[in-house]
């Protein structure tokens, strides 16, 4: 009996040094957890600043993509992955000279083919990753571009041999890019924009894409309406966080 009675309060004691350790070891993975998303969000910002696109293009890429992904049914690791990766989608620029991409007027032939390089130079700023967001990140830098009718770039890819990621980032970003105003044009309306993307399915998209995305047109709307500041999507921006688009 005393020998037990020795024993008990060592035991609560290393059971309570125990418990602290893992919540310290918790705080520090969030930590760490918080810090690396947020870096990886601020990298695509770079690119995105040097096209004098808006960061928030790149909130909305992550929040339509998240959307369309629900309406796939994927699991919520690929939609995590998905989330994270995909405004990294035009890193690429980074690397292609100012003076095409920003360019006033008409672009030649031959700078046209340097700025659709932004897909393949992305590849290769993600090349050799072995982290599972940049491994992502670099099929959708690839592949954003390519259509369903293999008629885009860079490989010219047709249907289903388009990695999924990339088919649902083509679609995103061109239903941004048709929903904002660009220096070149004045935004459409959203329910045009939803007709235009209906009318390239097989085309442009992906029909299964383009269903999901329509299953979930409700939450799309409500991205599109409310357009987040940079700063309070970081703040959202945590592993798996998907608040504010409901379920
Ligand atoms: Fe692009
Ligand atoms: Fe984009």
């Amino acid at each position: 009996m005393a020998t037990k009675n020795r024993i008990r309060p060592k035991y609560f004691e290393y059971q309570e040094k125990i418990k602290k350790t893992y919540q310290k070891l918790k705080e520090v993975y969030e930590e760490i957890k918080q810090s690396y998303t947020e870096i990886v969000f601020r990298f695509a910002l770079m690119a995105e600043y040097k096209d004098e696109a808006t960061g928030t293009h790149l909130v909305r890429i992550a929040d339509y993509s998240t959307e369309i992904a629900k309406g796939l049914n994927l699991s919520k690791k690929d939609r995590y992955y998905l989330r994270y990766a995909s405004p990294m989608h035009d890193i690429g620029k980074l690397i292609v000279p100012d003076n095409i991409l920003k360019k006033e007027g008409g672009l030649t032939p031959e700078e046209r083919e340097i700025i659709k390089k932004h897909t393949t130079l992305g590849a290769d700023i993600f090349k050799g990753s072995r982290s599972p967001i940049l491994k992502v990140a670099r099929v959708i830098a690839l592949t954003h571009h390519e259509r369903y009718d293999g008629t885009g770039y860079p490989q010219g890819l047709k249907g289903k041999q388009i990695p999924l990621f990339g088919r649902i980032v083509a679609l995103a970003d061109v239903f941004d890019a048709l929903t904002t105003k660009r220096p070149y044009k004045e935004p459409y309306p959203f329910e045009d924009a939803i007709l235009m993307v209906k009318q390239e399915a097989k085309r442009h998209f992906d029909p299964d894409i383009v269903r999901a995305f329509l299953r979930r047109k409700k939450n799309i709307k409500k991205i599109w309406q409310a357009t987040k500041d940079i700063e309070s999507f970081i703040a959202e921006y945590s592993f798996g966080n998907e608040k504010g688009q409901g379920s």
